[in-house]
């Protein structure tokens, strides 16, 4: 806590001022130059005091900035550099490369009203949900779920959910394969249940 104390008082003042949202983009702004194994563990100690969950093994990268105190972030979660992150729940094992951008859904701004400005019509934030284990390439925009297990390809946009344990890619993203293959015909699909009550 000591190393962080000026940028946790400074998040706590700044959020009675211009909310939560601006406050904790600009927190983990100041955080987010700080270089090296020590600038992770700086910014993983601040992210666990004020992130709706930011467990102590997963590390967030040089010039990641994150902008809702509602984010989730579970055990072992790499996130690479340079990544922009609204209300996501990365959930465990999950990769994002470098510049990986997940806001909060693709309707953060309402834009039906054509009187007014875009800025000035609201809009909505969803969760994103990266599934357990899933791997995101290098500047992929994610705005919709991915499945468990799950590979987005580097570049891609991902508009519609993704379903578990398939590679996607492109923009907007499909799907171009499973990502184990199918087994053989009358082959289990999983290992069998072994009875290990009453052995020697
Ligand atoms: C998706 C990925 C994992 C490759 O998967 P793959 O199953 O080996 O795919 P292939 O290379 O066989 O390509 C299959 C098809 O998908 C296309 N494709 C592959 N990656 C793509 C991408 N990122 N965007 C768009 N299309 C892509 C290929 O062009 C190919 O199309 P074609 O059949 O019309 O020629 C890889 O391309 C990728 O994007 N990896 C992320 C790398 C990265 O970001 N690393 C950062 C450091 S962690």
């Amino acid at each position: 806590m000591p190393p962080i104390l000026p940028v946790w008082v400074q998040y706590q003042l700044m959020r009675r001022m211009v909310g939560d949202s601006r406050a904790l983009e600009g927190a983990t702004q100041t955080l987010a130059g700080l270089p090296g194994t020590v600038g992770a563990m700086l910014r993983g100690a601040f992210l666990r005091l004020v992130l709706a969950k930011c467990a102590p093994s997963a590390e967030v990268c040089y010039g990641t900035l994150l902008s809702q105190a509602g984010a989730v972030i579970e055990d072992r979660v790499y996130v690479g550099p340079r990544c922009h992150l609204g209300l996501v729940h990365l959930e465990v094992d999950v990769l994002l490369a470098a510049g990986v951008h997940v806001p909060s859904g693709g309707n953060t701004h309402f834009i039906d009203d054509p009187e007014v400005p875009i800025r000035e019509q609201g809009g909505e934030r969803k969760v994103v949900r990266i599934g357990r284990g899933a791997w995101v390439g290098s500047a992929a925009v994610v705005l919709a779920d991915v499945g468990e297990g799950t590979v987005v390809g580097a570049g891609s946009v991902v508009t519609r959910p993704l379903p578990p344990n398939v590679i996607a890619a492109g923009v907007p993203a499909k799907v171009i394969r499973p990502r184990f293959p199918d087994p053989p015909p009358g082959e289990p699909t999983c290992s069998p249940v072994h009875n290990t009550e009453g052995r020697a």
